[in-house]
């Protein structure tokens, strides 16, 4: 396995250049944060923006950027201040943030955003091709780079490619409101393994993916033509040693060397003893709704005047994209807001909110999460909220008390929080009173749970568990499935076929020979095709059998002139030679008068499903509705049918799309197996690509050569990706 490589817009640290000298700042936000305890720890490369433009870096200072950063570990990604724009300012702050944050009056739908997004993604791309070898394990993050994952895989494609989104992923019905909605997700199946932080996000991709790009998803396996990107959630934790430890540490300190603001709100505690202190921690941002939170302050104080001196609540908002619009107009909205309200209700001794607008050293950040009674964390949508474990983390004595919003992603995590809806102020109101006024005890058995759970499952837990399924992804890839019929299988196939004396081939139609259709009668041969299936058909000692689910009307529009032999519904008729179509099994169709009510009952609740009949079958089709619906559906129907049907001699079919209804005594299996008996055959061969050509796979015996259409669970030897390389197939068995 070669190296690691994390890829992110923002690197660990910051450079600013002051006077011709190059100074780096900690990168504030969860990524960094979180990511940098990863990198620290082991032999990674990672490359970001630097935080400076090529406009900004003069070129006498290029190499000693470039060699500050090659220290820690990193490289940067030469950005313009154009790119920074566009895609930075731009696309992903003025389109997707809000938007994934279901902020969808605040984005912007802007073709130059979108331009330049695509094009900086490509510069990210290019710095990964360029500095990565071709076992490397490659992990891009965030909403910045969805696109990355694809441009990587096209040079790259034996990387180890992993994704993970910082940030929410919309429900669908938000998602399909941007212009490039198929670009993102095709982006982003690049990636091996795409990673969310909850359950929820990642359904909501799935649920895009189907609908939007018509992909086969199994669980959580999305199905490409050539290999399978798993899609799972892992919630990101917190370096809990490095919180505890600091933490420790300050409690551990001497007075006198504490730091100067830990100073100040140690006089304030002491000045005022049954005052508490609530703290809030964030980056100005809208998501993180903290006017409403400053509003919900001023509703609690009213409503319960007598804690009116009695707390004080500390905002510590970080500046953060202070280029877009919306954060200019939030900033201001903020200031005012702290301003009114000081300036109502503080008295000589009291000031209710102290604001900081500033990004804090990390020892500040301990003391502020150490001297703080509670912590009460608002967002409106966050992805995560690391600010509301790492608070968690730095309490010592087990007491303090954590209020936060349900809408962010930790709270799946937090339950023992007290969980809020940040536009309750009511219930807001309430909950602050329940924290000032929390026993100790009941402080202490919740967070001893919260912090067992934070130091089990921390930082680096969640970057191993990632990487590992990422490398299982890949080595196992396709586990399941069956080998993919390379060059070399198919010549030493093609060699087995030449070799035999006697040959019988069966072969599927639908998804095998030709693609989907949205009216099934529509998907006829093509001249390509007959002319293939004639070629092999003339053959001599060759029996080519076309084994099908299909009706035998279909059927003998399409093939019975040119006398293929020919195996229909399943098995329930065989033509050969031309001959008329005669009964292969005796069947009973009485059952269908039964069942067609309640298939009809189905077409009539689902929209864009129909009904084929076949003389002894019932299809409901479902290709054309909407994917989940449609599959929810096809489990109702299943579990319908599974209950009427009983011990009749009837079963289900669960094919592509397809849910049929027919004899149990019916399949290819049990068809295909008939017709080997009747010849001394040397050379056996199946195709097909649905559940219902399992069962010749699995019927016929060993030596067969069992072959697949499409990556997915199968009793097959050999898998080929799509109809077209069946036929580049069987186009080498007529070469001799
Ligand atoms: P987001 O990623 O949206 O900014 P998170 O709560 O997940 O929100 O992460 C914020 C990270 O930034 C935390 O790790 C926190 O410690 C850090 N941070 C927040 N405020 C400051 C600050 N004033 N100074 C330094 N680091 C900060
Ligand atoms: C969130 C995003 C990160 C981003 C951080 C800070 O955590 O998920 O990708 O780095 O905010 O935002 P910024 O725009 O300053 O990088």
């Amino acid at each position: 396995m070669g190296k690691t490589i994390i890829i992110s817009n923002r690197l660990p640290v910051q450079l600013q250049i002051h006077n011709g000298s190059i100074t780096a700042t900690p990168s504030v936000g969860g990524l960094a944060t979180g990511m940098k305890s990863v990198h620290k720890g082991g032999e990674s490369l990672w490359i970001g923006w630097s935080g400076l433009t090529d406009e900004e870096i003069p070129q006498i200072l290029a190499p000693a950027i470039d060699n500050a950063l090659k220290e820690q570990g990193c490289a940067k990604v030469k950005l313009t201040q154009n790119d920074i724009d566009g895609y930075y300012f731009g696309f992903s702050n003025r389109t997707i943030w809000p938007l994934f944050h279901y902020f969808l009056e605040y984005s912007e739908f802007e073709l130059n955003f979108w331009e330049s997004y695509k094009s900086v993604n490509q510069k990210f791309a290019d710095a990964i091709i360029e500095q990565s070898d071709e076992d490397d394990i490659i992990w891009v993050h965030d909403y910045q780079l969805m696109l990355v994952p694809q441009l990587v895989k096209e040079k790259r494609p034996n990387a180890s490619i992993g994704f993970f989104l910082h940030i929410p992923f919309p429900s669908y019905e938000i998602f399909r409101t941007l212009p490039w909605r198929q670009e993102l997700l095709q982006g982003l199946l690049g990636a091996d393994l795409i990673g969310f932080h909850t359950y929820d996000y990642e359904r909501h991709f799935l649920s895009s993916v189907r609908r939007l790009l018509g992909l086969e998803v199994s669980f959580n396996d999305i199905y490409l033509e050539n290999r399978t990107i798993k899609v799972d959630s892992f919630p990101m934790g917190i370096d809990y040693k490095k919180f505890s430890e600091s933490a420790q540490l300050h409690d551990a300190n001497k007075k006198d060397k504490r730091s100067d603001f830990q100073k100040r709100l140690d006089q304030h505690k002491e000045s005022s003893p049954d005052t508490k202190l609530i703290v809030s921690i964030d980056r100005l941002d809208y998501s993180k709704g903290i006017a409403k939170r400053i509003n919900a302050f001023e509703y609690f104080l009213n409503k319960y005047p007598e804690y009116k001196e009695k707390v004080r609540l500390i905002i510590l908002a970080v500046p953060s994209r202070s280029n877009v619009p919306q954060y200019q107009l939030l900033k201001r909205e903020v200031d005012e807001l702290v301003g009114r309200i000081n300036g109502e209700l503080s008295t000589v001794n009291w000031t209710p909110i102290w604001y900081f607008y500033r990004s804090l050293p990390f020892e500040n950040l301990i003391d502020l999460y150490t001297s703080s009674d509670i912590a009460w964390l608002t967002p409106l949508r966050d992805g995560m909220n690391l600010v509301a474990k790492e608070y968690i983390a730095t309490r010592t004595d087990k007491t303090g008390v954590l209020i936060l919003s349900e809408m962010a992603g930790s709270a799946y995590e937090m339950n023992e929080a007290l969980l809020i809806n940040p536009n309750n102020f009511e219930q807001q109101a309430d909950t602050l009173k329940m924290a000032i006024t929390m026993p100790v005890e009941e402080q202490i058995r919740r967070n001893t749970l919260l912090q067992n759970r934070l130091s089990r499952y921390n930082v680096e837990t969640w970057a191993n568990h990632f990487m590992e399924t990422l490398v299982n992804q890949k080595n196992g890839n396709n586990d399941f499935v069956s080998r993919k019929m390379n060059d070399s299988i198919l010549s030493a196939v093609t060699k087995d076929y030449k070799k035999a004396k006697k040959r019988l081939l069966f072969l599927d139609y639908d998804g095998t020979l030709a693609g989907f259709h949205k009216d099934p009668q529509k998907a006829s041969p093509d001249e390509e095709l007959y002319n293939l299936l004639d070629v092999l058909h003339n053959q001599k000692d060759t029996t080519l059998f076309l084994i099908s689910g299909r009706d035998k009307q279909t059927f003998t529009k399409w093939f019975l002139p040119k006398k293929y032999n020919m195996i229909v519904e399943h098995g329930v008729w065989i033509s050969r030679n031309g001959e008329e179509f005669k009964l292969l099994e005796k069947v009973n169709g009485d059952w269908m008068e039964k069942i067609q009510p309640v298939l009809d009952s189905f077409v009539d609740r689902t929209p864009g499903s129909f009904i084929e009949q076949k003389n002894y079958s019932l299809a409901w089709h479902y290709r054309n509705t909407d994917p989940d619906f449609g599959a929810k559906r096809a489990n109702e129907l299943n579990e319908v049918l599974t209950g009427l049907i009983g011990n009749d001699d009837i079963s289900v079919l669960n094919g592509n799309k397809v849910m049929e209804v027919k004899s149990s005594n019916v399949n290819k299996g049990r068809a295909s197996v008939r017709m080997l008996g009747e010849d001394a055959y040397d050379f056996v061969f199946a195709i097909g690509d649905d559940w219902t050509d399992e069962y010749m796979f699995q019927e016929l015996p060993e030596s067969t050569v069992t072959v697949k259409v499409g990556v997915q669970k199968t009793q097959a030897k050999y898998f080929v990706e799509n109809t077209k390389k069946v036929r580049e197939l069987l186009k080498q068995f007529t070469k001799y």
